[in-house]
């Protein structure tokens, strides 16, 4: 009996544990660096003026850091003689706008140098992309430290675009996120943009009448094949994720109960009871999804990594 509730009991107490030791506050920065946040807000701003894909590149960039090795700003490592890093993985299609993580970093080193992590300021740039463009806005919790390690090995480890339902499923497990937190993250391809090759298995060679995978609407079908021609060649040819790209909105949960969704791991989404009710919830609530992604969002960038605050995000220390 006394064995069997022990059993129980530490592995609760461990997990316990190292969120204490990792724990991070909304309040992390107010004393060290006061102006940060605001300062990064500014510059998330300023860029996205200049190009309109930066938000989307910036989210996206957060969800693949805390995928691999925590929250840990392994992302912006560049590669080295030695070592190929995670941004020269091959699922690195797409991620870009670096630069605005950069200048971020150049404007906190004068204010107040060797403070603000580079993990810490990808969430926060995060947040900002989702604010700036309409969405909801938070107090992101800060205090994560930065990682040494990138590997472009690691990105297997990302979720790709033509896993199953129960694969979806069990690599957010992997990484303590539920069934909910996947339908209300994957929200965040109400910004953004996927290339051919993200869908390409969707709209060519399907054994069936229209060649197409029978879930899409046969007139949207006929726009991903238009933009995506068997044996396309132009390396920037894709569609945008819902059709309000550049808005933080519910568009894309509505989209997908139309039959237009983009990724296969969009549409897998409505496979099962549980998640398909969530889906016609957030198409139905802007507010309920927008909370559903704030809790979720801070539950991912929470996810624990690193030992340093690098001077340079782009190098080790
Ligand atoms: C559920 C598993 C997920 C899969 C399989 C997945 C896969 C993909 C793929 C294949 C693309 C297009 C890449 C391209 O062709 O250029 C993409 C884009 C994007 N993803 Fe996801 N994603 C997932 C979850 C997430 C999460 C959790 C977030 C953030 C909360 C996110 C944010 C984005 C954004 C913003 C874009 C657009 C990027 C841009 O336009 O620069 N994704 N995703
Ligand atoms: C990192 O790589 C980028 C792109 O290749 C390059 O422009 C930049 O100078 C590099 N930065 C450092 C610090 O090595
Ligand atoms: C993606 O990886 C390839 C090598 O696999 C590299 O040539 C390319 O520069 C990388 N893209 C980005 C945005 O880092
Ligand atoms: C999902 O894919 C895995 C691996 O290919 C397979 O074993 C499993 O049966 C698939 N699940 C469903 C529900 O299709
Ligand atoms: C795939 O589809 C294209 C165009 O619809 C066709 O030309 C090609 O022969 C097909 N390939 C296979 C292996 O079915």
């Amino acid at each position: 009996m006394a064995a069997t509730t022990l059993a129980l009991a530490l592995p609760l107490l461990l997990l316990s544990l190292s969120s204490l030791v990792n724990s991070l506050s909304p309040n992390y920065y107010d004393q060290s660096c006061p102006k940060a946040e605001s300062t990064i807000t500014s510059v998330v701003q300023k860029a996205m003026t200049n190009d309109r894909t930066v938000p989307a590149a910036l989210l996206r960039m957060h969800f693949h850091d805390c995928f691999i090795r925590g929250c840990d700003g392994s992302v912006l490592l560049n590669s080295t003689s030695k070592n190929q890093a995670e941004k020269d993985g091959p699922p690195n299609i797409s991620l870009h706008a670096f630069y605005v993580i950069d200048v971020a970093k150049t404007a906190l080193e004068a204010m107040c140098p060797g403070v603000v992590s580079c993990a810490d300021i990808v969430a926060m740039a995060a947040k900002d992309a989702v604010a700036l463009s309409g969405g909801p806005n938070w107090k992101v919790p800060n205090g994560r430290k930065d990682g040494r390690i990138s590997l472009a090995s690691d990105t297997r480890q990302l979720p790709a675009p033509t896993l199953n339902f129960s694969q979806l499923q069990q690599n957010f497990a992997q990484r303590g996120l539920s069934m909910d937190d996947l339908v209300a993250l994957s929200g965040g391809h109400t910004l953004g943009f996927a290339h051919c090759s993200s869908f390409q298995q969707r709209i060519h060679n399907f054994t069936t009448q229209t060649d197409v995978d029978p879930s899409l609407q046969v007139s949207f079908a006929a726009s991903l094949r238009k933009a995506c021609p068997y044996n396309n060649k132009v390396n920037a040819a894709g569609a945008t994720l819902d059709s309000t790209t550049v808005i933080f909105d519910n568009v894309y949960y509505k989209s997908l109960l139309q039959g237009m969704s983009v990724l296969a791991t969009d549409q897998a989404l409505l496979s099962v009871p549980r998640t398909q009710a969530l889906v016609s919830k957030f198409a139905n609530s802007l507010t309920d999804f927008e909370d559903a992604f704030v809790k979720s969002m801070i539950k991912m960038s929470s996810l624990p990594g690193g030992v340093e605050v690098r001077r340079n995000c782009r190098v080790v220390n």
